[in-house]
């Protein structure tokens, strides 16, 4: 066997030793429920070799989906010891236990994905039982974190991003009040290396954040118009303009025209809306805290989703490629969660450094979108070979490709899968 096809079948033993029945848990000991944007790049992975599978997956996880369209970032199927703060921290008293918080809305481009590469009418029925779940939760982000209808979407908790403790949040979680934090144990520092995982003070901003929208029984409206924690992700808005898009090709393909009409405007509201997170100062796309209406100023891996989200104008486009050429330069590896030449990089702590294949594989489809194929290839060869020197790690230093967080991580093993560790020859396919 070649180290590629050794590689192909450790990345499905992974996704196979992860299936917990109809979800795969990012990583057994860290993370031992299902998350949301984990399971749909989780999707891609399983549609390698199991497209039923692939399919299972998305719909177990909107199984838990509330009443009104949401879609938490956590579904605790069952409850496990070993993670902090489980289900009965964030009492949403739900019949499926839940967190309070959503993520990063990837499912329906990746539904989309699937359903044109459909094999069976029975993956396009499929795709039709999903749509109705994934445009609810769609309204839901524009009914509830746009309430003021300006093409942005208002994040209430850092988690929410995926990219949590990113130091675009370290301002405005620092006016987070946290006297009021109940006494508490932390599970991940016992699994992991802490000098790679959040600090004690980022912790207890994080659970004030839980303990007011569980105080005030998850009413998301109230959240997100009065809550300590109110900042426009770059990543999220990105993700679910793209997603957006792609649920509108589904709408088109499944003929529910009315829905279409109203996701066409709603896209083009977005399309101007996200200039406000152009920092013009730095020359990119940077998040922005909705209390204080101040940018944060960083470029992060995030910043170049404005490809994947397909808003870049021409010259926003050269600005962003002139930070690639100068982030590619510094480090080996590409695509850093902060860039380089800021204060607070640091190469193995969570979200402040190190690279993710997910955000990569974000980041390279917008880039290839574009028709930037170069810079694509770059960031997908990166990523593979981090993989290959490494091994399927939760995220890897970009300057000396050591693997960081938690080891035979699901998401990782589905990109090297479905992305990272294909051939120019079966890419085409
Ligand atoms: C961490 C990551 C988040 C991911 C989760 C499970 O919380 O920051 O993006 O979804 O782990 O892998």
């Amino acid at each position: 066997m070649t180290d590629r096809s050794i590689l192909d079948r450790a990345a499905q033993d992974i996704l196979q030793a992860n299936d917990r029945g109809g979800y795969t848990v990012p990583n057994g000991q860290v993370y031992p429920f299902q998350w949301n944007w984990d399971s749909a790049f989780t999707a891609l992975g399983f549609a390698t070799f199991d497209r039923d599978r692939a399919w299972t997956e998305i719909e177990t996880l909107f199984s838990a989906q509330w009443d009104d369209g949401f879609m938490a970032h956590i579904v605790f199927w069952r409850d496990d010891e070993g993670y902090f703060p489980g289900p009965g921290v964030w009492g949403t008293n739900k019949k499926i236990a839940t967190s309070g918080i959503t993520q990063p809305p990837v499912a329906a481009s990746v539904v989309r994905w699937l359903y044109e590469s459909a094999v069976t009418e029975d993956e396009k029925a499929r795709a039709a039982a999903l749509y109705p779940k994934l445009a609810a939760w769609h309204d839901w982000f524009e009914d509830v974190r746009d309430p003021d209808n300006k093409g942005l979407v208002v994040s209430v908790h850092p988690w929410e991003s995926g990219r949590d403790n990113s130091p675009e949040w370290d301002e405005p979680a620092a006016a987070v009040d946290i006297s009021g934090v109940e006494p508490y144990v932390r599970r991940d520092t016992s699994h992991l290396d802490a000098s790679m995982r959040p600090t004690k003070l980022d912790y207890d901003r994080y659970l004030a954040m839980v303990q007011y929208g569980r105080d005030c029984g998850w009413d998301h409206k109230k959240i997100a118009t009065e809550g300590p924690f109110r900042v426009v992700d770059v990543s999220m808005t990105m993700i679910l303009i793209r997603a957006n898009r792609d649920l509108l090709a589904l709408a088109e393909a499944l003929g529910h025209d009315a829905d279409a009409e109203k996701l066409r405007a709603r896209i083009a509201n977005a399309e101007k809306g996200v200039a406000w997170l152009w920092n013009d100062e730095v020359g990119a796309y940077c998040s922005r805290d909705m209390i204080t209406g101040k940018s944060s100023g960083m470029i992060t891996s995030a910043s170049f989703l404005g490809f994947y989200a397909g808003v870049v104008s021409t010259s926003q486009r050269s600005l962003l490629i002139g930070h690639l050429e100068r982030i590619g330069r510094k480090i080996s590896y590409m695509v850093p969660s902060l860039d380089p030449d800021h204060k607070e990089f640091d190469p193995i702590r969570y979200w402040r450094g190190p690279c993710w294949a997910v955000v990569n594989f974000l980041v390279a489809t917008g880039l290839a979108n574009e028709g930037l194929n170069d810079w694509a290839e770059r960031v997908r060869l990166d990523t593979g070979a981090l993989i290959e020197k490494t091994g399927f790690y939760e995220a890897f230093c970009p300057v000396t490709g050591r693997g960081t967080g938690g080891g035979d991580f699901t998401w990782t093993a589905a990109m090297w899968l479905h992305w990272a560790g294909r051939t120019g020859a079966d890419q085409a396919q």
